[in-house]
């Protein structure tokens, strides 16, 4: 019976594979089953006789072909990529063969499919529906949307959840407002602030110190001024208030003031600002672990949360104290920024300025929303694509854009699949997350409660926010493995100014040398999935011309429809739809092919590239004396050979593999996937150190930290070479171990270090 039912089996499979595109699997087994019943041997002694086994023969024959018929059910490999799905070979489902028939469709259609369903009316109706001036994270406001997310998702027939988080979020003093008081006048009503500041009041001389970057306060103490006990003034931009603020707390200061700077910020003069100063992202105090109700975790900070106050104050007060301000001018590179009529000084003692922080911290109930459309192949293999969707005031570039493309992307693909048109492979999670203002904490606290379920399973994150900011640029920040995706996407989509050229040739610069890819800093809403949970990751804009490409109404009252519509010069509902096609082609692109688009090569460049420049550096200090001899660079070259064999070796095996083999082409993406996790230095704590990515993350374990490191023996000769050995070993040992992963098996680890 064994060895019949996988001959059977055998011959069935591939003919079936010939018939499901035209005549339907069904006429094909009733011919089967005929055929079995043809086959009784004529042997007529007795009628009788001939009967019960014609009977007999019959039943067991109509049992074989109705076993085989079951077992082809559970055992026909699903890769068959090109073919039918397992479920057409139900008798139930025959009826519905007949509109899949292009089984896997062609990249070129499922283009357009999508292309046509993504719409600009509809987009635009939705704008409309999702924006609203009230929806700071937890309120109701916010919960109404959401309400409306998780509609339009079941709408979709998606399935859909929620979560629910107990965060901390810090509100502005409930009643009055935080003062800033300079040389003993008030400055007026402030309406910005800045979450996770420090309680209380500092006092103290004002000194200037332009974006607060660290070059910056070098500057400083060249000149030998003494910024502890100080009022730090700094100017928003090019680094984060977060990474101001800490830099201004490592030099001793006891407080800061972010302001918009009219030569970064077309901004008027009266224009608050809001944000925050968590150097960190999720909730800063439940670092690494989630906020849920039952988590009972002793009380405790995240490192990133300053111990000095900081408030924003708007351009106008700023000028105010500028003009007061006495003491030596500021250098000559400061000054080209300064305002009309204004002139840069440092300050001198007489400039005292107070300010007094009474923010609140409240516990608020948050709710992320989620909906998924499954894959047909490898369903517990997602993408997901996320959007903010609270904001500080209207927010409408910031989350009314992200949260409209996410329920119209999660419109059109379900449509393209209901209408049995498109089958993705995997599965794509469509998640609207809340209290992205805050530093990304629905997003962070997700990814804190779900580490595990998601590692090995969640392989690409895509950010929806602040996809549309203008109109003549392009921008991205994303992991190395994503980069190949990008540029092929950016091929594809159609420019919105000049629609004779692609979005790549649009932005393409004269020398041909295009680099679309900017570092991702702490406060890209896709951070956390890149260096938190090794999630390969990508947000990316359709920018403006502006110098900073910062657009200037975010985090202002002033991000509103009105706003956006006149930075993108009237094409805003079509540069919207653009970014949709981006991220809906690079999420489609992920869930159609066999074998995950990613190109494991380039991170082969960005680790020899560093790495190089950290030989170069200790080759030079040994040179001059300032490091021993015993440091030794020979492991750290291995390991980045290593990795490029490996990533080598695995294209080979792309080239030469074959498509259509389910196993292999699992085991290929298993490989790939891999990758960024594994850059996830093994040996710090995700609660001291959340951002573990080696290359991308934040910390002493990453190489940039090391690099530093080195830095630190060659301008002061202070460095510690025992700590330096450790940094070593284990960041070479972090990308050896990628490497082997990357390999295969076992047996096929490198084993020339
Ligand atoms: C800087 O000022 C603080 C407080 O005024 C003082 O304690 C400290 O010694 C000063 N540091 C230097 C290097 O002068
Ligand atoms: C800040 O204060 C600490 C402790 O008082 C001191 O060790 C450190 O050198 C100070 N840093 C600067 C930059 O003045
Ligand atoms: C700050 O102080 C106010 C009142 O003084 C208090 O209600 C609030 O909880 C404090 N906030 C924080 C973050 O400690």
């Amino acid at each position: 019976m064994e060895g019949g039912d996988s001959q059977v089996e055998m011959k069935l499979s591939p003919e079936m594979d010939e018939e499901v595109g035209t005549n339907g699997v069904g006429e094909h087994l009733k011919h089967h089953r005929e055929s079995y019943k043809k086959k009784p041997p004529r042997t007529p002694k007795d009628i009788c006789f001939l009967i019960a086994a014609t009977l007999l023969i019959f039943i067991i024959g109509y049992l074989i072909g109705y076993l085989v018929h079951r077992k082809q059910d559970k055992t026909l490999p699903p890769c068959d990529q090109t073919e039918a799905p397992v479920s057409v070979l139900d008798d139930e489902d025959l009826s519905l063969t007949e509109p899949y028939a292009p089984k896997q469709l062609d990249w070129k259609d499922v283009k357009s499919m999508l292309a046509d369903r993504l719409t600009g009316s509809q987009i635009d109706a939705s704008l409309s529906e999702f924006s609203r001036n009230d929806h700071q994270a937890g309120s109701p406001g916010d919960e109404a949307l959401a309400n409306k997310v998780l509609k339009r998702f079941q709408e979709n027939n998606m399935h859909t959840w929620t979560d629910e988080h107990n965060v901390q979020l810090q509100l502005p003093p409930a009643s009055g407002s935080n003062t800033v008081t300079f040389r003993g006048q008030n400055l007026g009503t402030l309406q910005g602030y800045l979450a996770y500041s420090a309680n209380g009041t500092a006092q103290g001389p004002v000194v200037y110190a332009h974006y607060g970057q660290t070059e910056d306060f070098d500057y400083l103490k060249d000149l030998t001024i003494n910024l502890s006990g100080k009022i730090i003034l700094v100017r928003a931009g090019k680094i984060s208030f977060a990474e101001k603020v800490a830099n201004a707390a490592t030099m001793n200061a006891s407080g800061v003031l972010i302001y918009p700077d009219p030569a970064d910020y077309a901004l008027s003069d009266t224009t608050h600002l809001f944000g925050h100063v968590h150097l960190g992202t999720g909730d800063p105090y439940t670092p690494g672990f989630p906020s849920f109700h039952h988590t009972q975790f002793p009380p405790i900070r995240s490192s990133g949360l300053p111990n000095i106050v900081a408030q924003t104050i708007t351009a106008g007060m700023a000028k105010t104290i500028m003009r007061q301000m006495g003491g030596r001018k500021a250098p000559r590179i400061w000054v080209k920024d300064e305002q009309s009529g204004v002139q840069f000084k440092l300050g001198d003692d007489s400039d005292v300025a107070s300010v007094e922080v009474n923010n609140v911290l409240v516990e608020t109930s948050i709710h992320n929303v989620f909906g998924v459309i499954k894959g047909v192949q490898d369903e517990d293999r997602y993408v997901v694509i996320g959007a903010q969707r609270d904001a500080w005031g209207p927010g409408f570039a910031k989350s009314t854009v992200g949260t409209t493309l996410l329920v119209e992307l999660a419109k059109a693909i379900s449509n393209m699949v209901r209408e049995g048109r498109f089958m993705p492979r995997r599965s794509l999670v469509f998640a609207s997350w809340t209290a992205g203002e805050y530093g990304s904490i629905g997003a962070t606290e997700w990814l804190e409660g779900y580490l595990t379920s998601l590692n090995m399973k969640a392989y690409s994150y895509i950010s929806l926010d602040g996809v549309v900011t203008g109109s003549g640029s392009f921008k991205a920040s994303a992991s190395p493995l994503m980069s190949d995706l990008l540029s092929e996407t950016l091929k594809e989509v159609q420019s919105v100014s000049d629609p004779q050229k692609n979005i790549y040739a649009q932005v393409a610069v004269a020398n041909g040398q295009i680099s679309l890819l900017e570092p991702m800093q702490m406060t890209d809403p896709a951070y956390p999935f890149l260096t938190f949970s090794g999630i390969p990751s990508i947000s990316f804009q359709i920018t403006g011309e502006q110098a900073s490409g910062e657009y200037p109404y975010f985090s202002t009252l002033q991000d509103t429809r009105d706003k956006l519509n006149t930075a993108t010069s009237g094409n805003m509902v079509q540069l919207i739809r653009a970014a949709g096609q981006v991220a809906g082609h690079m999420a489609l692109r992920l869930v159609h092919d066999h074998l995950l688009r990613m190109s494991v090569d380039t991170y082969s460049k960005v680790i020899t590239s560093l790495i190089i420049k950290i030989i170069d550096k200790v080759d030079e200090l040994q040179m001059s004396g300032q490091l021993p001899s015993t440091i030794t660079t020979d492991w750290l070259s291995s390991a980045r050979g290593s990795y490029g064999r490996s990533a080598r070796d695995l294209k080979r095996i792309i080239q030469d593999s074959n498509l259509e083999d389910v196993e292999q082409c699992r085991k290929i993406n298993d490989r790939i996937m891999r990758v960024e996790a594994n850059l996830l230095s093994p040996y710090v704590s995700p609660t001291t150190n959340p951002f573990r990515h080696i290359l991308l993350g934040a910390g002493p374990h990453t190489l940039g930290a090391l690099v530093d490191h080195l830095e630190a023996f060659k301008s002061s000769g202070s460095g510690d070479v025992e700590l330096l050995k450790k940094q070593f070993a284990l960041a070479t040992w972090t990308i050896q171990s990628c490497s082997n992963a990357l390999a295969g098996d076992v047996w096929d680890v490198d084993n020339e270090m």
